[in-house]
This record gives structure tokens, sequence and C-alpha cells, in this order.
């Protein structure tokens, strides 16, 4: 396994539109081992494929319980049900230093491909709803800073170096 570059804003590539993934194989595993290791290695709880520079439709998430993480790979996730509304603070690994409160759905639902190329569907809350909608954010090109308003994104870029939250 490997540990690769994260791209930082304003790296093009996170303006992308990911592609989807047609066929699970090994070069999407290679990858998914490497972003789980790069996420960790960074202190991340989540990754998505763009931050490294792949424009695939690829995810990893930390699955946290109690003291154990276990890393999710979810490969063409679509969240197919969303409930409710909570306010969290979040970072993200290309954007270091800056975090802020987001508003998301509190509850999800995805559909997503293991790396088994097998169809997951996974209920969501708390924290792991909120690493899946972030990261499918990033297969959209759409990061955490465009969901605030501009008066609050202006004021939190000024923040940079001030790290707070966790970064996915
Ligand atoms: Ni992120």
């Amino acid at each position: 396994m490997a540990k690769v570059e994260i791209k930082i804003y304003p790296d093009s590539i996170l303006r992308k539109k990911a592609r989807q993934v047609a066929r699970v194989g090994n070069d999407e595993r290679k990858l998914a081992y490497d972003m789980i290791k790069t996420m960790r290695s960074a202190n991340g709880v989540g990754l998505a494929a763009p931050q490294v520079g792949i424009s695939k439709r690829i995810i990893v998430v930390e699955d946290m319980q109690g003291d154990n993480r276990i890393a999710l790979t979810l490969i063409n996730p679509k969240i197919t049900r969303k409930k409710g509304n909570v306010n969290f603070c979040e970072g993200c690994l290309s954007l270091p230093g800056i975090s802020s409160d987001v508003a998301r759905p509190e509850f999800i639902t995805v559909e997503a491909l293991n790396l088994d190329g097998d169809i997951l569907k996974i209920n969501a809350d708390g924290l792991l709803a909120r690493i899946i909608q972030h990261e499918t954010d990033h297969l959209d090109g759409i990061l955490f800073i465009d969901k605030i308003g501009f008066l609050k994104r202006r004021k939190i870029i000024k923040q940079f170096g001030a790290k707070v939250c966790m970064e996915f």
C-alpha cells in the first residue's frame, strides 16, 4: 500500500465531476487501499478519489464505533434518502486549516458497490452520514465551503492554519 499526495484547493480536479466506475477491478481495489492509507496517515476520516487526483466515483469513509475504526469503500455512491437537518463542524483534507459548521440532512440511505462489485445499501446517521455526504459531494466537484454563506466563507478562509475540526 502506498500513501499518495492529496490535492489541495484550488486544484481544478476538485471541481470536476468524477466518472462512474463501469467495473470494479484491481485498479479500483489498489486505489481504495492507497486512499485508506493516505486518509489515515493524514488523520482524516474520509477521502474521495478526486482528492488524490483520480476522477472516479470512489470514496473511503471511517465508520467509527467506539474505539474501532472500520474503513468502508463506496463505489458509485448514490444517496437515495435524506431526512432531517443538523449542523456539524466540518473540515477537509483539501482545505487544510479551514473548518465551519455545515447544515446537512441527519439521516441518509446510500447505495453503492463494494470492492467485490456487490451492491451495498447503508442507512447512516451521525458522523458516518456526515462523512458520506461530504465525500459524495467531492465526486460532483462540491466542497463544504460551497454550502455556507458568502460572508462566513470569506471569514473562515482568513482562518487558514487554525485547525479545529476533523478533516474529511
Ligand atoms: Ni473533503
